[in-house]
């Protein structure tokens, strides 16, 4: 067997094995643990959606190539979406492009711009694409530190200026995986100041966009003064209407970059099937009101979840957007050792915060992607546990 090609050997694997470990751990003593560790949400695809899809697979038309860049329906319906939510007017010919799910479209933006000698800024912690394909390309990793006390938004005055000239890209996310923070308008007009000062593509992942209860919605970093200069915008209809396994989003924003990004796909992938195009479409033109009904399911789990936490006398940092709390560790513990304990103490699936990168450390991550009754399963086990 030939050596596998050298970018794989650094391929930061930790938070994944954790997952590995726990799942063999529950297989050996048969004690199922609560899963509150991925983001995979529990719920069903709403049923007009799965009917739209139903239909489409029975013409014949959806069974051959769909077009590279998405199908026109499926590239209005986003742009659609982008101004009744936004008030984006992005042309669906050539500032969107249809994905499959938001990860491959994110992993082919860093092949189309990072090569080696390149900065590629990533967030810390962060979801692990960004990094792990900046370092698949040969280019650096520079990690922008997400602290607690500055609401885990970056400090952009702090990136060096050497740095910043060597950076071909910068990714943001907000809502944040895994901090839960909202970004400001304010922040997104400096960060869309300091790409066009520093000719660098900002890389906004909006995977959670509309999974926000106890707040305004989420602003789009496309909103800012000159983003769609500098800008792309990665949104995926995964979480917002329980489309995981789809494998189906959009990208959109400045037109070079959305070009970039489809010259690659067009080498690589020959898009989503067209049938799950058109339930993508039903989808991006609800008329149910189901994102709003999703939003009023995930308030209640995770006040439940955070009030169960508190009263066991943890120190959750309450979310107002994403499933996703972090929990802060107690003292003398670090994230591995918190997750370890409630995982062979109290039998709770969390994922520590280093997972996400050395940032993280402090913290681990819990999720309300299960029903409440597996949640105050998980209260019961968590405050039977000395902390
Ligand atoms: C922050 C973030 N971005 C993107 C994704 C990828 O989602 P998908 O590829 O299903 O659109 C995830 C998945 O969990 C995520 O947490």
């Amino acid at each position: 067997m030939p050596a596998r090609a050298a970018r794989l050997s650094h391929t930061e694997d930790h938070l994944f094995s954790f997952i590995d470990r726990t799942r063999e751990l529950a297989e050996q003593d048969g004690a199922a643990p609560v899963p509150l560790g991925v983001g995979d949400c529990d719920l069903p695809t709403p049923p007009h959606i799965v009917e739209a899809m139903r239909q489409a697979v029975r013409d014949p038309s959806t069974h051959r190539y769909p077009p590279y860049a998405g199908t026109q329906a499926m590239r209005e319906a986003a742009a659609g979406h982008l101004g009744r939510r936004f008030g984006l007017r992005p042309d669906p010919d050539t500032e969107v492009l249809a994905t499959l799910g938001s990860k491959e479209a994110m992993a082919h933006l860093t092949m189309a711009y990072a090569e080696p000698g390149d900065v590629v800024l990533v967030p810390d912690p962060a979801y692990p694409v960004y990094g792990t394909w900046a370092r698949f390309c040969g280019a650096e990793v520079v990690r922008v530190p997400l602290r607690e006390s500055n609401g885990f938004l970056p400090n952009l005055a702090a990136i060096p200026a050497g740095t910043a000239r060597r950076a071909k890209l910068f990714w943001v996310c907000y809502p944040n995986n895994p901090t839960a923070a909202l970004a400001t308008s304010d922040f997104y007009a400096e960060l869309a100041r300091f790409a066009l000062r520093h000719d660098i593509v900002i890389a906004s992942d909006a995977a959670y966009s509309e999974i926000y209860y106890d707040c305004a919605p989420p602003p789009s970093f496309l909103q800012a003064p000159g983003a769609m200069e500098c800008g792309i915008e990665f949104h995926s209809l995964s979480k917002a209407y329980n489309m995981p396994g789809w494998r189906v989003g959009f990208a959109a924003g400045n037109s070079d970059v959305v070009g970039a990004l489809r010259a690659v796909k067009t080498h690589t992938d020959s898009g989503t099937f067209t049938a799950i195009q058109h339930a993508a479409v039903a989808a991006l033109n609800d008329t149910t009101g189901y994102p709003e009904t999703l939003r009023s399911v995930y308030r209640d789990r995770m006040h439940l979840l955070c009030d169960g936490l508190e009263q066991a006398g943890l120190h959750v940092l309450r979310p107002k957007a994403t499933f996703y709390c972090l929990v802060r560790c107690p003292r003398g513990m670090d994230s591995a050792g918190f997750a370890k304990k409630l995982l062979e103490d109290a039998h709770v699936l969390a994922i520590p915060g280093h997972g996400f990168g050395p940032g993280g450390e402090g913290y681990v991550r819990l999720t309300v992607c299960a029903g409440t009754e597996p949640i105050r399963e998980a209260i019961r086990r968590i405050t039977a546990v000395h902390w």
